[in-house]
């Protein structure tokens, strides 16, 4: 048996209030996925004096240097049961969507098994959340939480679906319902273009499943930002919000990448914004999970649209943004590990976080030709840490024969620390310029529009 390990925690500040002594076992972590949204948080659970043991799966170059990676895809839940057995697992926090729509958390607690294994990560109705467009847009409309109009329709409904273009101005912003790896929401200027892309989704196939059910969208024109909560269902804390750059090309411009770099915090989120997004959207969403009887555990990430000030929601995501979590890990003081048992075990309740001021900026270099064809297995040089505020979070890279190559098209966000957002892209570049593999791309711009 591991040792025990005792945090003292003061209950409140209230000097009546008596010390609270909580006994802890030190903790066994499987964390699944393996990008730079993984690094970044393998990172920052390897500083908890609350940690055991860290694994990951399938994890990445990076995660090799803080935890040990364990060589299952994150949505092979057999392999998971037998490394979650074999390694005396006792949390699981869960990166990407896929294995949570795909229902992780039900197949862990419906395990005899698994019973003592606690989850970050919701069930698989709470993942309907990123998983269907239509649960998400509908589950807004019921509980009043500001958001783009739309209407949605499957193939036996084609007519109807190119009639309700006409309710709206150009662009046509067009969603397949279901996941679509990122690529299922069109935005379009021509109606007859909008017409044909609805043939293709309702009746061609386009995207598969995920197009058989299409939501229209008014659009909106505004700047997005990202919010996050971790939540137990009940309580919830909010984490640093963020802004991420999703375009190719500098100026915002060309295709969409996963990302391709992100700030944190976001200027134009003052406290005012803040506000209303935590009155008219937060709120409201986890009263609403209470409402429908909905039990939903671990990260929401909020994607937002700021429309003259006010804040729309865009699209929920049942974890979180990635590179998002490269800038946002970074200025969490407070131990992350702590706080993920406490979701995992249901106790977020009073718990505050604590949060450093400086910005955060990540800046992604890419293989070249990403987000289309690139090559992969390139030798990575200069990729060492040089310094206390700059950190590299490794997104596609692996170990070949003792050498460090690229295996993605996102390969490795750099992200950096400074009192001013300037100093830090500063920062960014200036180990960008160090870092070196054939190929290398990456935006010169991240930030441009704060
Ligand atoms: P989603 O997958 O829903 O986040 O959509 C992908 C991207 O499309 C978003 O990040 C926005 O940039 C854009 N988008 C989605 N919905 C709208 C909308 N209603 N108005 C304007 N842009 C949108
Ligand atoms: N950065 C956007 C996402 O993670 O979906």
């Amino acid at each position: 048996m591991v040792a025990f390990f005792y945090a003292l925690f003061c209950g409140s500040f209230l000097s009546l209030q008596p010390l609270i002594r909580i006994a802890m076992e030190k903790i066994r972590v499987l964390l699944l996925g393996g990008g730079g949204r993984e690094h970044a948080l393998a990172w920052k659970m390897s500083q908890s004096p609350l940690l055991d043991h860290l694994f990951v799966a399938p994890g990445n170059g990076g995660t090799s240097e803080v935890a040990t990676n364990l060589n299952f895809s994150d949505s092979d839940f057999d392999a998971m049961k037998h490394a979650l057995i074999e390694h005396r697992i006792d949390l699981v926090v869960v990166g990407p969507e896929a294995p949570l729509v795909k229902g992780v958390r039900a197949f862990i607690e419906e395990d005899v098994d698994l019973q003592h294994v606690k989850v970050v990560g919701p069930g698989t109705e709470g993942a309907q959340m990123e998983g269907s467009k239509s649960f998400s847009k509908q589950f807004m409309e019921r509980h009043g939480i500001p958001t783009a109009a739309f209407g949605e329709f499957t193939g036996a409904e084609l007519n109807d679906a190119k009639a309700f273009l006409e309710r709206f101005d150009p662009p046509y912003v067009l969603k397949a319902d279901g996941l679509a790896a990122g690529k299922g929401v069109l935005i379009l200027d021509d109606r007859s273009e909008a017409e044909k892309a609805l043939e293709e989704m309702l009746q061609g196939g386009k995207f598969g499943s995920a197009g058989e059910k299409v939501v229209i969208e008014e659009f909106l024109k505004g700047i997005e930002l990202s919010v996050f909560i971790l939540t137990d269902g009940t309580n919830y804390v909010l984490l640093p919000e963020a802004k991420d750059y999703k375009r190719i090309g500098e100026g915002d411009q060309g295709l969409n990448t996963g990302g391709m770099g992100s700030i944190s915090p976001v200027p134009f989120a003052n406290e005012t914004f803040m506000q209303k997004v935590v009155d008219r959207i937060i709120e409201p969403t986890v009263q609403g999970w209470k409402k429908d009887g909905m039990d939903y555990n671990g990260f929401l990430f909020v994607g937002l649209m700021a429309v003259d000030g006010e804040p729309f929601v865009i699209e929920y995501n049942c974890r979180m943004g990635d590179p998002e979590t490269e800038s946002v890990m970074p200025r969490i003081k407070s131990d992350v590990l702590e706080l993920l048992w406490k979701c995992g075990v249901g106790e977020l309740e009073g718990v505050d976080l604590e949060v450093d001021e400086r910005f955060a900026t990540c800046v992604m270099a890419v293989s070249g030709g990403y987000p289309e064809a690139y090559e992969k297995g390139k030798q990575i040089t200069g990729a060492s840490t040089s310094s206390e505020d700059t950190m590299l979070f490794h997104a596609g890279t692996k170990m070949q024969d003792g050498e460090l190559v690229s295996s993605g098209g996102r390969v490795i966000a750099v992200t950096s620390m400074g009192e001013h957002m300037t100093d830090a892209l500063r920062k960014s570049y200036a180990k960008l310029d160090e870092l070196h593999f054939d190929g290398m791309y990456f935006r010169k711009d991240i930030g441009f529009d704060l």
